[in-house]
């Protein structure tokens, strides 16, 4: 099939490539040129496990290029994906100018039956607004169709080329049907393309990732009470996770859940169930539990050290989680930000942010190119993204190096008992 994506972002070079790696014709468009050009030579602008050599592949095999002119993309596809962002407007709700305006470039551009498929992550209603704004562009037959994606950041291709499961929302037979043999390379497996209505489609996403933030969320909160009682969260954890109603899936107790979606999405769900006057009790709560978490390894560096000011503190690990170099919402933020308030001094390491940490903080804090640099001459060291490699690293070795052998891991990496007796002092989130 002749396919455009709209949008070459994380969501959008993903779906673009692995739609061309099952033999589809894709071109994806963007307005930032740079980011093209990028793509145009061969690299990627994001890191994301994979994604380089399968775009190296199918732009070798000339089934995937890449382009700033829509019109070209448009005229040449007969279905097309919009997967610009959509990010957390002023008021909370979500910002739908860039989808909105996509919609209106693609109906200036029709030119003939066209199936428009909503990718981005968007509010319950806006398949209906997406084809308000084409009808009043073109005289041209056209189709919406609404299809979540639910990629992980990390695990982006895999989730891609064997989801779950699949959402279709489309209200006309013959786009669901062009949608159905789209898809159906990649559900040989066994997935479900499940078909609905555009609005519950819709919805699917935010009740997905609203439900995930949830967990977290609550098991911060059950990590919190360890804490004051005197339990250990990971005997709490393992034993609740074995319940085969619950699973163990996003119980782990950390600094709290960031990146580009679940905060946008809880927020924008939140807004527009009260924008309906319906008051989600359980989601205003999710996003307070979570604004607390991201400062509570701050709040124990606070009560360790009575003052922060001229202490000297190591991050390890920037982006909001591992295998992305994405910093969007990441934890990191605050509590360097509060570590910099405070008086303290930061050097920081993450083995794939460091250039996206650079244009955040500039000159605020020092950056290292290794590990074990960050730790010369430190008062402490902060763990914020659990990196492989910062699993079983040297102790001794970060031992010699650190003035003072103090660890916040909010991670929760480490033995407690093994670490304190190889002679650190150690903090974690839940434990004792
Ligand atoms: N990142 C994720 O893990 C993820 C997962 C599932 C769903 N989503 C959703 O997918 C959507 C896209 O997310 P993302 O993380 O890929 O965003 P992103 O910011 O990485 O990429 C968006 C891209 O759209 C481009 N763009 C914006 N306006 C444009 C226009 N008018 N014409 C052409 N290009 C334009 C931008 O230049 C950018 O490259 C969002 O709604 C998001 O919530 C994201």
């Amino acid at each position: 099939m002749k396919i455009a994506v709209v949008g070459t972002g994380y969501v959008g070079l993903v779906a673009g490539a692995c739609l061309a790696e099952n033999g589809n014709e894709v071109v994806c468009v963007d307005k930032d040129s740079a980011k093209i050009r990028t793509l145009q030579r061969g690299r990627i602008p994001i890191y994301e496990p994979g994604l380089e050599e399968m775009v190296r592949r199918n732009r070798t095999e000339r089934r995937l290029t890449f382009t700033t002119n829509l019109t070209r993309g448009v005229r040449g596809s007969q279905i097309i994906f919009i997967a610009v962002g959509t990010p957390t407007g002023e008021d909370g709700s979500a910002d739908l100018r860039h989808v909105l305006g996509v919609a209106r470039d693609i109906a200036r551009a029709m030119n003939g039956y066209k199936v428009i498929v909503d990718k981005s992550t968007v509010p319950v209603g806006t398949s209906e607004k997406v084809r308000d704004a084409i009808r009043r562009e073109t005289s041209q037959p056209f189709s919406v169709v609404s299809n979540p994606e639910f990629l992980k950041q990390g695990a982006a291709i895999d989730d891609f080329m064997k989801p779950d499961r699949v959402v279709i929302g489309a209200e006309d037979p013959r786009a669901a049907e062009i949608m159905r043999e789209l898809y159906a390379p990649f559900t040989r497996t066994g997935a479900p393309i499940m078909m609905m209505d555009c609005a519950s489609a819709e919805l699917c996403k935010y009740a997905a990732n609203a439900m995930l933030a949830t967990r977290i969320s609550f098991m911060n909160e059950v990590a919190n009470v360890c804490e004051v009682v005197g339990a250990d969260v990971d005997h709490v954890r393992r034993a609740v996770a074995s319940d085969r109603r619950i699973g163990p899936s996003f119980l782990f107790p950390g600094v709290g859940y960031g990146g580009s979606c679940f905060p946008k999405d809880v927020k924008a769900m939140l807004k527009f169930a009260s924008s309906k006057n319906y008051d989600f009790q359980i989601l205003k709560s999710v996003e307070g539990v979570n604004e607390k978490q991201k400062v509570r390894l701050l709040a124990k560096m606070e009560r360790h050290f009575g003052s922060l000011k001229g202490k000297r503190i190591t991050v390890w690990g920037l982006a909001f989680k591992p295998k992305t170099d994405d910093m969007r919402e990441a934890p990191s933020v605050p509590l360097i930000q509060g570590l910099l308030d405070a008086g303290a001094t930061v050097t920081a390491y993450d083995p794939e942010a460091m250039r996206v940490a650079r244009s955040i903080f500039g000159s605020t804090i020092q950056f290292a190119d290794k590990s074990y640099d960050a730790l010369k001459g430190a008062d402490g060291l902060a763990i914020v993204t659990e990196w492989n490699e910062f699993r079983e690293p040297d102790f001794g070795r970060i031992r010699k190096l650190m003035r003072t052998p103090i660890i916040f891991d909010g991670r929760n990496l480490y033995n407690p008992e093994q670490i304190r007796g190889a002679g650190f002092t150690y903090y974690s989130i839940g434990r004792r």
